[in-house]
């Protein structure tokens, strides 16, 4: 990569052309795993000792709220390790100003659902994407177990006042498939008079679920539905993160478009709630392969071999796109370089995410010459096949993952693509334009 530190913090970055990604190479920890961490550790008894937590900024809005409620937490700078001193169910305590959450709707939604639950009142708000987000999803079943939240439009979004009760369990389907969702019921259950039930149109991740279990929590699942029960105490334990499939994704996908490519990355998170992407991308007749399969607290791990790989235009249904939720912006551009069209539909919480990824995605989409078709719910793309696209510059919409996908995309230019807001990738994936640098093929 050609910029520097201040290009990069300045606004644009031009992202480079590549011939392939070669090598070996370790993506940082996974983002959702190392959330549940910090809050499961928080109110546990005793010490929570993570390693591989993924230091991204999302992370540490997570670990800045519940030092805010007087946890204890060491973790250092360019450290992947973090040490909880977990005061127990009853130990956190009123923060003395508004917590805020900055771009991360992970540390939103289910930090609301144990706020409930605590005997104080707190404020929690965060950056102009997070507080546009839809929050009446966590707001509304909350309020049936008992607690009290206000929020700009009457709940709807940040920032929310919770004045913590006591809470009773209840039965409850959800109208989306979300873990943020699901966990936040899950993580104000766990304080909640009875049961609480959890029912899901189709299962979300379910990292929430493994991690409670772990923490020595009682966790009972059929199909698409979390049962768990009041609890007297979480008990601290080690917790060794893997790779985020969701930032692997990226160098996959980088990987199979362009023409000499042999990837290796290792020790990533392969939780089947998570691996869509790669079901997607075989079905595109991408190869990628699973090697050295393990288990590490108690998520399942793999190294992934990736290779160059024709692929082909195909269908994506949202049952499909579910357990690749995060995977869009890649996806569309796997489809980009694709011979013939593909079709995704179902999609219509990516209007929801960190921007409107549909429609952000199509606008950047098309700015580099890339056919496509905006829906209601998806979008059509027309593939380049083997040709490649001239490039351009695009706006990321402060969007992370957008950044991350387009950068990809700029492989397979004629003479790059320059990414406005290319400083978002810090949200999930710092160090990531040194990493492609690192394996790109020039
Ligand atoms: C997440 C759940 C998903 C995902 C997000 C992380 C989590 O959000 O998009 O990046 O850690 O629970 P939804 O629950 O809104 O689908």
């Amino acid at each position: 990569m050609i910029a520097t530190k201040k290009d990069i913090f300045g606004g644009s970055l031009l992202a480079q052309p590549g011939r392939g990604l070669k090598g070996e190479l370790a993506v940082p920890g996974d983002k959702s795993i190392s959330h549940r961490a910090v809050m499961l550790g928080s109110i546990a008894s005793g010490v929570t000792e993570v390693t591989g937590f993924l230091e991204g900024e999302d992370n540490l809005s997570t670990i800045g709220a519940f030092r805010a409620m007087g946890i204890e937490i060491d973790h250092h700078k360019d450290s992947s390790v973090v040490v909880i001193k977990g005061k127990g169910m009853r130990g956190l305590a009123e923060p003395a100003d508004v917590i805020d959450a900055g771009n991360s709707g992970t540390t939103t939604r289910l930090i609301t659902g144990l706020l409930s639950a605590q005997p104080f009142f707190s404020v929690i708000t965060g950056d102009s994407s997070l507080r546009k987000r839809p929050m009446k999803r966590v707001v509304e079943p909350l309020t049936l177990m008992g607690a009290s939240i206000a929020g700009r439009n009457n709940g709807g979004n940040l920032p929310l006042a919770i004045s913590g009760r006591k809470l009773k369990g209840i039965s409850y389907k959800t109208p989306v498939a979300s873990a943020q969702l699901k966990s936040a019921l899950m993580l104000a259950g766990i304080f909640a008079d009875g049961e609480t039930v959890i029912e899901e149109p189709e299962k979300s991740r379910d990292h929430t679920e493994r991690m409670l279990a772990l923490f020595g929590a009682e966790v009972k699942i059929d199909k698409n539905s979390v049962r768990v029960q009041s609890t007297n105490g979480l008990n601290g334990c080690k917790i060794d993160v893997p790779g985020d499939i969701s930032s692997a994704a990226f160098f996959i996908v980088g990987a199979m478009i362009t023409p000499a490519s042999s990837l290796l990355i290792r020790g990533v998170g392969v939780n089947p709630t998570r691996t869509g992407i790669i079901d997607v991308l075989r079905k595109m007749g991408g190869s990628v392969e699973l090697q050295n399969e393990r288990v590490a607290s108690g998520e399942p791990v793999a190294d992934l071999l990736v290779k160059t790989s024709p692929l082909k235009g195909v269908e994506i249904t949202g049952t499909e796109l579910l357990p690749a939720i995060d995977e869009f912006p890649i996806i569309c551009i796997a489809a980009a370089f694709a011979e013939g069209a593909t079709r995704i539909t179902g999609a219509k919480e990516l209007r929801v995410k960190e921007s409107d990824r549909i429609a952000v995605m199509s606008e950047a989409l098309s700015k580099v010459g890339v056919r496509n078709t905006e829906l209601p719910d998806g979008i059509v793309i027309e593939g380049m096949g083997s040709a490649s696209i001239k490039g351009g510059a695009i706006e990321s919409h402060g969007d992370h993952r957008i950044a991350m996908s387009m950068a990809m995309a700029a492989l397979r230019s004629d003479k790059g693509i320059e990414i406005d807001g290319a400083a978002s990738v810090d949200v999930s994936f710092p160090g990531f334009f040194g990493q492609l640098d690192r394996v790109r093929v020039s």
